[in-house]
């Protein structure tokens, strides 16, 4: 039987791209890197069926029993991101259309409507066929549908289904004018006909509409998922199935809400930074993925798994950066620290050809003889190490993200274009990174139980059931820590009236009377040294008290930060973008204040800590990401050395340690 207590290793494979005698090597390759799992078949739509209904399974079939043979596992994709060429010729109407109504034609990936009934229709037709050859194979440990899921489309398929859409979330067209404010512009409608996905038109859209369609198309995509996944449970329910997030604020998909329908979170984290921020990155995705897999469970451990990675590279400034030595291996023990069931990469073997052959690669073009491949198998043996780490990842701190407040804060109507979200988001983790506590990414809604301190950045829709989830969480003795735009809009981007934030402004006990936007190099100074950029608004107190002022300006001696006692628990109000260290002042004081600490007091900057522990024990995560040794208070066994620590663990420069805890059981 395979064992699959191990970390999951590995990542893309495409033998479809090479000759048997190659997969031989690979294979080989793979035992003695240790890997465990390999993803096959993501874009081999046309190898797999060359011709409508005519299958050439007999490649496949080798490949898997050679996996199998060497105890490797294999996540099994359909390849429906990469429709053959044969398929687009015979149904032109399956292509996308953009928004400016230009057909694209094949030639790339992705080049489908996933509202095209013809499409779907083959979609299916194609995962049936892998189904009801595979799903019982004994390599076989997870089904990996389709990839990436974010294509959009504006063709006639897709406005049709849009209609069907708005008419069952608005029931009619009076309700509909309303939520949209048609009444502006001129844009009232009297038919479900009138309206269409929101096309290149000649001035700004309506927020409501563009709203409408993004959530629309998210619920599309999401169908287009489960109609797979339906036909692979049905084929043998004990393999759970999933498909890969890609993550970004761009992405028409709302995956909090994708997370109840799959049985494993996996996403793909490509950092777009060289420097600290890259990792800084990564701890956002793991824990924006672990807050997904907790999602609506009131069970789930939170265990979500790394799909895709770089392993050598980081793409970003039009070029490729080298990965320093050793860094590979410290991101992925960070993933595995912050819940990952292991790493895997894009990809195993680099290609020949293709429009993605110089992309990163465990085995890159030179070959086994490389830097990449001997760190690729060191890796492999650290995580063969880790696979006694079960335990949740502790955290105590949540903080929400939403796509829909991204969406919508994207509107060139807003009252500057700086406004983004998912910056909003990453500021605020930062500062809790930098702080050394551990949080969630949760959804807004999800259960707070365990967690103290509530986080809220930038959460421009808030609908009357997320106003009462922070009041009621503040007033029942928790913290929270608010920042501005939050709570201004309803669900529908409607503003909220009498002062912002109309949703939280009793929690808040703050009234914002106005918005000051702040240029792109404009820094307001604050009481207290710190600064504000971004943006600046006229607080009035109505219960709070103000932590800073503003000390320039029209705004000179007016509140910038404030807090309010709200029934049994507090709640801070933030109308700037702090600079970093005043952010992360600030949060560390309001988890102090909600009873959290640290994870390892006293851990050096540059040097992240994360704990994993529950009933079984307790591990510390210590990741070095600066280029000195450091020396952390703590103790255990590290897993990587064997050694024991018993008050001070010793980092080399970019080095980890994972310490099992005094007490832990072995
Ligand atoms: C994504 C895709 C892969 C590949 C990589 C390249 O994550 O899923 O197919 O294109 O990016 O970085």
């Amino acid at each position: 039987m395979p064992d699959d207590t191990r970390l999951r290793y590995g990542g893309d494979y495409n033998p479809e791209q090479w000759p048997p005698q190659v997969w031989r090597e690979d294979v080989d390759l793979m035992r003695r890197a240790r890997v465990t799992l390999v993803t096959v078949g993501v874009f081999a739509w046309s190898r797999l069926e060359p011709r409508p209904g005519r299958y050439t399974f007999d490649w496949l079939d080798e490949v898997l029993d050679l996996l199998h043979a060497a105890d490797i596992r294999v996540a099994l994709a359909t390849p429906t991101a990469g429709p053959p060429p044969w398929f687009s010729l015979a149904h032109p109407d399956a292509l996308p259309v953009t928004a400016d109504g230009v057909r694209l034609h094949h030639g790339s990936r992705d080049t489908y409507c996933a509202a095209a009934p013809a499409y779907r229709r083959a979609a299916r037709r194609i995962t049936t066929a892998l189904a009801d050859r595979y799903a019982h194979h004994p390599a076989l440990a997870l089904w990996h549908v389709h990839n990436e899921y974010g294509t959009t489309c504006h063709c006639p398929h897709t406005e049709a289904a849009f209609r069907r859409w708005l008419a069952d979330r608005h029931g009619d067209l009076d309700t509909l004018n309303d939520a949209w404010v048609t009444s502006f512009w001129s844009q009232h409608y009297t038919d479900w006909a009138q309206i269409g996905t929101p096309r290149a038109t000649q001035y700004l859209h309506n927020p409501g509409h563009l709203l409408d369609f993004r959530r629309f198309w998210s619920d599309t995509l999401l169908t287009a998922y489960t109609e797979q996944r339906d036909l692979l449970r049905t084929a043998n329910p004990d393999v759970p199935v999933t498909t890969n997030y890609v993550l970004g604020d761009w992405v028409p998909v709302d995956h909090g809400r994708w997370s109840r329908e799959v049985d494993l979170v996996a996403v793909d984290h490509y950092p777009s930074a060289v420097d600290r921020d890259a990792e800084t990155q990564a701890a956002l995705a793991a824990d924006t993925a672990r807050g997904w897999s907790r999602h609506g469970t009131d069970g789930r451990t939170g265990d979500w798994l790394l799909m895709e990675t770089a392993p050598n590279l980081i793409y970003t400034d039009g070029r490729m950066h080298t990965k320093e030595p050793g860094r590979m291996l410290r991101q992925s023990v960070a993933h595995v620290a912050r819940g990952s069931r292991g790493a895997l990469f894009f990809q195993w073997r680099a290609p020949r050809g293709g429009a993605e052959r110089f992309h990163s690669a465990l085995v890159g073009h030179a070959g086994a003889d490389s830097r990449v491949y001997r760190e690729a198998v060191r890796l492999g043996h650290v995580l063969d190490r880790l696979a006694e780490v079960r335990a949740p990842v502790a955290a105590t701190v949540a903080v929400t993200a939403d796509p829909a407040s991204g969406w919508a804060l994207r509107h060139p109507g807003m009252p500057s274009t700086r406004l983004d979200h998912h910056a909003e988001v990453a500021a605020a983790h930062g500062a809790l990174w930098r702080a050394g506590i551990t949080c969630d990414v949760v959804v807004a809604g999800d259960r707070l139980d365990g967690y103290r301190l509530l986080v809220v950045p930038a959460l421009y829709l808030v609908d009357d059931r997320v106003s009462a989830w922070v009041r009621d969480h503040v007033h029942g003795g928790g913290y929270a820590v608010v920042t501005y735009l939050s709570g201004v809009a309803d669900e529908h981007a409607r503003v909220r009236l009498g002062g912002y934030p109309g949703a939280l402004r009793d929690v808040l006990g703050i009234r914002v009377e106005e918005f000051h936007p702040l240029a792109v190099d404009e820094r307001v100074p604050l009481t207290g040294g710190g600064t504000g950029t971004v943006w600046s608004e006229t607080v009035h107190l109505t219960g709070a008290t103000a932590v800073t002022a503003y000390t320039t300006g029209v705004l000179h001696g007016r509140p910038a930060v404030t807090r309010h006692r709200y029934g049994a628990g507090t709640a801070w109000y933030v109308s700037t973008r702090l600079d970093d260290d005043t952010y992360r002042r600030l949060l560390t004081e309001a988890a102090r204040t909600a009873g959290v600490t640290p994870v390892c007091p006293g851990t050096p900057d540059g040097v992240e800590a994360v704990r994993r522990s529950g009933p079984d024990g307790s591990w510390l995560f210590l990741l070095n990401h600066t280029d000195r040794p450091q020396t952390v208070p703590a103790a255990g066994t590290d897993l990587l050395t064997g050694v024991t620590a018993t008050g001070a663990v010793d980092l080399p420069a970019g080095g980890v340690a994972v310490l099992r805890e005094p007490d832990t059981p072995q």
